[in-house]
Formats: structure tokens, sequence, C-alpha cells
């Protein structure tokens, strides 16, 4: 069964990958970085995938693409770029989710998982949201909340914020699509 969702990042992969290995069908993956390890981890799936490093490029062949493919919900995994409001407007609301290793509001942008260890946080966690204009703000679709231990380092907090993005965002998308399919 195909689920029509969309993938666009600019790193690892890891969140793509566990999507994939979970079982959802992606329609095709876009990156503005050429070399991200994401891009290989569609290729080795058999997805198209496709990379413009020219951001207002991508973004107009992007919009093609999910008219071409039919896509349904578009999933940010690790793209690191501020979408345009051009982008975001051109598609209906709530058709964007991004996934953020920080209990939003809390800590926007790069480096969160540092950002929390910096600010001695008690909390940290993972948010999935749609997408608006903003940077990292949006509705918030799902949060999930870790203690950040005393030994702590921003490696051992993003390996374990990752276990929970693999498994979250696969339920989330999961969630959405059925809701979508029912309305
Ligand atoms: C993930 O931890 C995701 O939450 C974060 O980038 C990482 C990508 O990992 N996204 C953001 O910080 C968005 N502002 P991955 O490439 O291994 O999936």
């Amino acid at each position: 069964m195909r689920h029509n969702i969309a993938v666009l990042l600019s790193g690892n992969g890891s969140n793509l990958r566990a999507i994939i290995d979970k079982g959802l069908e992606v329609s095709f993956v876009a990156s503005n970085n050429p070399k991200a390890l994401g891009l290989k981890i569609a290729k080795n799936a058999n997805i198209p995938s496709y990379s413009w490093k020219n951001v207002s490029i991508l973004e107009k062949e992007v919009l093609k693409l999910i008219i071409d493919y039919d896509v349904k919900l578009l999933a940010l995994a690790g793209y690191m770029r501020l979408l345009s409001k051009n982008f975001v407007n051109s598609l209906p609301s709530k058709f964007i989710v991004n996934i953020h290793p920080s209990l939003l509001p809390k800590y926007k942008g790069m480096n969160a998982i540092k950002q929390a260890i910096e600010d001695s946080a008690e909390y940290t966690g993972v948010t999935i949201h749609h997408v608006d204009v903003e940077m990292d703000s949006g509705y918030i679709i799902k949060q999930e909340r870790i203690k950040i231990n005393e030994n702590d380092t921003a490696k051992s907090l993003k390996d374990r914020l990752q276990k929970i993005e693999h498994r979250l965002y696969f339920e989330t998308i999961k969630f959405i699509l059925n809701k979508k399919k029912k309305d």
C-alpha cells in the first residue's frame, strides 16, 4: 500500500530509515545537501531521491514533485533550513510535519540538545508539530519528555532522544495518515 508521504532532510536520515524500516512507503526524498547520508538511505531503499543546493529551486521542484507523486503529507526529518512563506502557503494547512529534539517552544533551532544541557534543564524531549512559517513553530501534535541525567553528554542525550524519535515519528505519521483517510 502506498502511503504518499515525502521526506525532506539535510543529514544522516536516521528518522527516514526508521520510517522506512517500520513499513511506511515514501514517495520521494529531497535534500538541500547533495552529500546527505539520508539520500543514500533512500537510494538503497529504491526511493526516488533528489537534491538541490539552492533552496528556492528545491522548494519549486518539491512543490512540483508533491503533485506528480500525489503526496498527502510532507515530513521534515532533520531538514535544517527554514521553509519560505511562499512554500508553506502553497500547501494545504497541516500538510507539513516536523520533528524536533526538544520540548518546543523551548530550544528552537540548531543545537537544541546542547542548549538543553547548557541550560541545566531537568527535562527535555521530542516534539512533533505541524509546520508554519516560523522556525520550529506550529501546532504541536505530540511531545514526549525525558529526564536529563547528571552525567548526560550531548551525545548520550542525543542517542536517547533519537530512540524516542524513531518510534514516535513513525507512530505519529501513521496516526495522521489514518486520520486523513477517514476525513
Ligand atoms: C533529529 O534529531 C531531528 O529531531 C533534528 O535533526 C535530527 C535529524 O536526525 N531536527 C531539528 O533539529 C529540526 N529543527 P536524522 O538526520 O538522523 O534523522
